[in-house]
């Protein structure tokens, strides 16, 4: 294709180092939708004659055809997808296929196709996240009012609900959507035009191809246009917190499916067993999930090394860009399905969840903001107060509730019985009625709004 000047093959090394057909195959959908839409613009412009467009627009969807039936040969002595495919055109049409790079290169080329492929994933992210929203918004509305401990520093700190804590990653994942869709709007400019970096003499109209393509608009500097892979990096940016957010959901499942939690249990379809201990039930997905994050993030910083110190324009190491992209979304769409299977797949222990949600005095500061609400203490003498009440109860091993009144009037003599209503643990959850707090009433209106949002959302 370019070996005018060329007299000797390359060799066998440069060829394996040199060659991308093996990965960036999986753009070819996007190089001939990008042709067709330059094909188009060239006969409009009068660059080609509309003969020669129809011959190529024929040619272009014959290799459509192939690619989707599996016929179409790809071949390593054609470098990558761009070439291929052109190399295709001509073995169908004829002479007339070396037109269709007419005020064109393959720089510009690879910056479009790359972003119509990363653009189609970004719109997939969102359909999948949306799925796992609805599988956690479906165990938050089943559990509103189920009760299980909050932790901070996984100590028991405080009563939630399960609604509540599946509503928190509800809200995570939504940022993570917000993220990708932010990340779409930046990339969703057209490059090709741009051509090798300096633009083109011929009177190409860029933004024919640009609308054509779904894109907003043509990028408004040529050498940017084939250089920047910045959209890329965003969205793998992007990915790499979702991963983050999946990785600790991933954790807490398989925390709570521990037998000494035994918060969660998991059916077959998301367990493994083991080969040697019969009684194993094991959360392998979960776990996979969790470490997923670490080929995503990877992915992020290998392609952030390969841009780095890159001049301008394009440069050979920006073919080094796709792998790590493709590894890393193939990685989060399948850790996103996982993930949306195994919540909807959980299965709740609530008898233990409430056991554990009234135990390790976690209602202790129920107790303070009462002394402080009753009897008018300082919030830090209530905490004091309460310190000796919890003391109390632990050296005589037994639950806040189980403190006697005379007990308590030894530590605090204005306490009365009333104290007793707000030590259980359901009391408590209801009584965190300020906005973003655990109360079944708060989490059931945070549910009402999501549910509203997610059902514009196409699956
Ligand atoms: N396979 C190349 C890539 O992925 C296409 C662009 C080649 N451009 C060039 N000037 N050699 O980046």
């Amino acid at each position: 294709m370019w070996g005018g000047r060329f007299s000797d093959k390359p060799s066998d090394i440069m060829q394996a180092i040199n060659v991308s057909i093996g990965f960036d195959r999986r753009m070819a959908a996007q190089d001939i939708r990008a042709s067709k839409a330059h094909a188009d613009m060239l006969a409009a412009a009068e660059i080609i004659t509309d003969t020669d467009n129809v011959a190529l627009q024929e040619g272009l969807d014959e290799i459509l055809l192939e690619i989707e039936e599996g016929t179409f040969p790809y071949r390593d002595e054609f470098e990558d997808i761009h070439l291929n495919i052109e190399a295709r055109l001509g073995e169908i049409i004829g002479e007339t296929a070396g037109r269709l790079h007419t005020a064109r290169s393959r720089n510009d080329q690879v910056a479009t196709d790359f972003r119509l492929w990363v653009r189609d994933q970004l719109d997939g992210f969102d359909a999948s996240i949306a799925r796992l929203q609805r599988a956690l918004l479906g165990q938050a509305e089943a559990h509103i009012d189920t009760l299980m401990p909050g932790f901070t520093h996984l100590q028991v700190a405080q009563p939630v609900t399960f609604g509540h804590h599946m509503m928190a990653y509800v809200e995570m994942f939504g940022r993570d959507r917000s993220r990708f869709i932010d990340a779409r709007r930046r990339l969703n400019e057209c490059p090709l035009g741009a051509a090798a970096l300096a633009g083109t003499p011929y009177p190409v109209d860029r933004d024919m191809t640009s609308s054509a393509l779904g894109f907003e608009k043509p990028m408004a500097n040529s050498l940017d246009a084939v250089s920047a892979r910045d959209f890329a990096l965003e969205a793998l940016s992007a990915a790499s917190i979702c991963a983050t957010h999946l990785s600790r959901l991933a954790e807490e499942i398989v925390i709570w499916t521990s037998a000494q939690f035994n918060f969660v249990s998991l059916s077959d379809k998301f367990t493994t067993g083991s080969s040697i201990m019969p009684q194993k039930r094991n959360p392998d997905a979960a776990e996979l999930v969790r470490a997923k994050v670490g080929r995503i993030s990877g992915a992020l910083l290998s392609l952030t090394m390969v841009m780095k110190g890159l001049p301008l324009a394009y440069s050979k190491d920006m073919q080094e860009d796709k792998e790590p992209v493709f590894e890393a979304f193939d990685a989060l769409s399948l850790a996103l399905a996982a993930m949306a299977g195994m919540v909807a797949d959980l299965t709740p222990q609530k008898t233990n969840m409430e056991k554990a949600a009234g135990a390790a005095y976690s209602t202790a500061t129920d107790l303070a903001d009462w002394l402080v609400r009753e009897l008018g203490l300082p919030f830090r003498q209530a905490h004091h107060a309460t310190g000796e009440i919890v003391a109390l109860a632990e050296r005589q091993n037994k639950a806040l509730h189980e403190v006697t009144l005379t007990e308590m009037q030894a530590v605090k003599p204005q306490i009365h019985a009333g104290v007793y209503d707000v030590l259980s643990a359901a009391k408590s959850v209801a009584s965190r009625t300020s906005y973003g707090g655990t109360a079944p009433n708060n989490v059931t209106a945070q549910i009402v709004i999501w549910k509203k949002k997610l059902s514009r959302v196409k699956t």
